[in-house]
């Protein structure tokens, strides 16, 4: 019994080590932190109204947005990463 208690033991500190691991490694490898910690409808807000009115969420469904999404990626120069998170965003209102 007891030596299943120091198992128990070192699993949870091996899990919680990984964590720590996984989590440090992310974030120094992440070039855009700022990036990364920017919601969808943040990003949506900073960068889809250079050009033209905010277009609303609920103006298109979602193949629509996806569709949309690359063609205003090369307009306003943002990265894969932050399309993605616009166009979730976007899609998730319908
Ligand atoms: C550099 C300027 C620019 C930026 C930044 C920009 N757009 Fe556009 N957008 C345009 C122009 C120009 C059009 C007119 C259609 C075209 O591209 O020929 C347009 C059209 C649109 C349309 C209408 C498409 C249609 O089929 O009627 C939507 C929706 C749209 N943009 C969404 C976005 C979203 C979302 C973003 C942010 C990721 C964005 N735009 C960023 C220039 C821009």
């Amino acid at each position: 019994m007891k030596i299943m208690k120091k198992i128990n033991m070192i699993t949870a500190f091996l899990a919680v080590s990984c964590l720590l691991i996984v989590s440090l490694t992310f974030n120094s490898c992440a070039p855009t932190k700022a990036v990364a910690d920017k919601s969808g409808a943040q990003l949506w807000a900073e960068n889809c109204q250079r050009c033209h009115n905010t277009p609303a969420p609920s103006s298109f469904g979602p193949e629509q947005w996806e569709t949309i999404g690359m063609h205003m990626q090369t307009r306003s120069l943002i990265t894969e990463k932050e399309r993605d998170k616009i166009v979730d965003f976007l899609k998730g209102s319908r």
